[in-house]
């Protein structure tokens, strides 16, 4: 038995800074303790309170850091990662040009095998321990990254992508093919160690009908398998799916034809939605990925974050490379922050740091696992260095927030200008990850 302790300002979330006021919905101890059992949080408080009982532990202390739950990125693609900055296309043209070439070299396990660790260090290098990401048609690349996050111990979740119609020959697999072999993924995957399985479907106008329906199908042998696709991302794509379902009400009703709409459903994009859409997605507790980078730089739209809060839908966010620019949820929230200001809504830098976390976790049902420091979960957490550039510094003064006010101006300033630099070190199931070259950690 391990019993580890990790001294530093900390934070968390214990209820929605959305519907609840910061002072019940933020947990906060400038100078706290957490403390790790076996992977798993036996403790959090204030360092003054459990000192004595912890006294001569093992303490990794991180003075002027700030401790929080690791990051959730909620839709990802491993393939694209060696794909961001694909200037001058909008999505449908975008995944002509640039995405499906790029794809198809992961039909070779050897190259998927190359890519998974780089994909891997990326996400924990910018401090996202967990992720819900699409691999290729090609069942090697589910097999190469679930290896590689297996290796590492991280939470993640994954699926072959299925795709049977509108894309090249060599992206294409069936309608049986594609049952198959994401049947014979999921008995090989789901629930091993901390992997799980994610039934993808691409997006509707590139599955048939029949190939829709399996995917439903696999849904009703796996119940607690996830459902993960593209939703109303981009108005041409809205347009297509009209043409390719002409007897569907809406693109949302294309997948609740074939069982695809559940609480275990998440769709990313959602930036056309109507609000008859808005209304069936709350209904059924399906969850949105907000992809702010990507939605700005593909020029799809604005997605109205409001509308989705106010209707009660689980939201959180995604960086969806590489249609979006950055592996940073920092960055991610920084767009995300801006596409609010352009609509006139709010998003405040608890709410922001609450979706890449706890809000994170509830949207993929993991509430019970991971997303907060409450005792029992798994101790998957990230140490900031608020001041790890010189403009940061500047910014931000030495001494730790004492109060709410302070910390959220300081989370702000992080969001709008931090990155991996930020990202002093990654710990997955209190073992450290990923640490940043030079780290002042200090021993006691
Ligand atoms: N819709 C279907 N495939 C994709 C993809 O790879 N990226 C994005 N952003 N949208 C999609
Ligand atoms: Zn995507």
């Amino acid at each position: 038995m391990t019993v580890k302790a990790f001294r530093s300002a900390i934070l968390d979330f214990v209820a929605d800074p959305f519907s609840l006021p910061e002072s019940d919905s933020v947990r906060y101890f400038p100078d706290g303790l957490l403390v790790v059992e076996n992977g798993i949080v036996k403790e959090l408080g204030a360092y003054e309170q459990l000192q004595n009982r912890y006294a001569g532990l093992e303490t990794a202390h991180y003075p002027n850091h700030l401790i929080l739950p690791g990051f959730i990125d909620l839709h990802i693609h491993f393939p694209q990662t060696e794909m961001m900055a694909a200037y001058g296309e909008q999505l449908l043209e975008w995944l002509e040009k640039f995405t499906f070439p790029v794809e198809r070299k992961f039909r070779d396990k050897a190259y998927c095998d190359r890519i998974a660790p780089i994909f891997i260090d990326q996400l924990l290098r910018n401090g996202t321990t967990t992720a819900l990401v699409l691999a290729a048609v090609f069942p090697e690349s589910v097999e190469a990254l679930f290896e590689e996050s297996d290796r590492r111990n991280m939470r993640l979740i994954a699926g072959k992508v299925m795709m049977d119609r509108n894309a090249p020959d060599f992206l294409r697999d069936t309608a049986k093919s594609s049952y198959e072999e994401s049947k014979a993924l999921i008995e090989k995957w789901h629930n091993k160690g901390r992997s799980l399985y994610a039934v993808t479907p691409r997006f509707a106008p590139t599955s048939t009908p029949e190939q829709l329906a399996n995917a439903g199908k696999l849904l009703e042998e796996f119940p607690d398998v996830y459902l993960h696709t593209h939703l109303s991302e981009n108005v041409n794509e809205v347009a297509w799916v009209k043409e390719l379902f002409p007897d569907s009400q809406s693109y949302v009703d294309v997948y609740d034809q074939f069982g695809l709409v559940g609480a275990r459903s998440i769709f990313a994009h959602c930036v056309q939605l109507t609000e008859v859409e808005f209304d069936r997605l709350s209904e059924a507790k399906s969850t949105i990925a907000f992809c702010p980078t990507s939605n700005t730089f593909l020029g799809s739209g604005l997605f109205n974050l409001e509308r989705a809060i106010s209707g009660n839908i689980k939201v959180g966010l995604a960086t969806d490379v590489g249609g979006g620019t950055s592996f940073s949820m920092f960055q991610t929230a920084s767009e995300a922050y801006k596409i609010t200001q352009l609509q006139r809504q709010k998003l405040s830098p608890f709410q922001a740091m609450f979706l890449a976390t706890l809000g994170g976790a509830r949207a993929l049902s993991l509430e019970n696992k991971i997303g907060n420091f409450d005792a029992g979960k798994e101790a998957d957490f990230i140490v900031i260095d608020p001041r790890s550039t010189p403009i940061l510094s500047l910014r931000n003064q030495a001494e730790t927030p004492t109060t709410l006010e302070e910390l959220s101006d300081r989370l702000f300033s992080l969001i709008i200008m931090g990155d991996d630099r930020a990202i002093q070190a990654t710990y997955i199931l209190g073992e450290l990850a990923y640490q940043k070259q030079r780290s002042p950690t200090e021993y006691t």
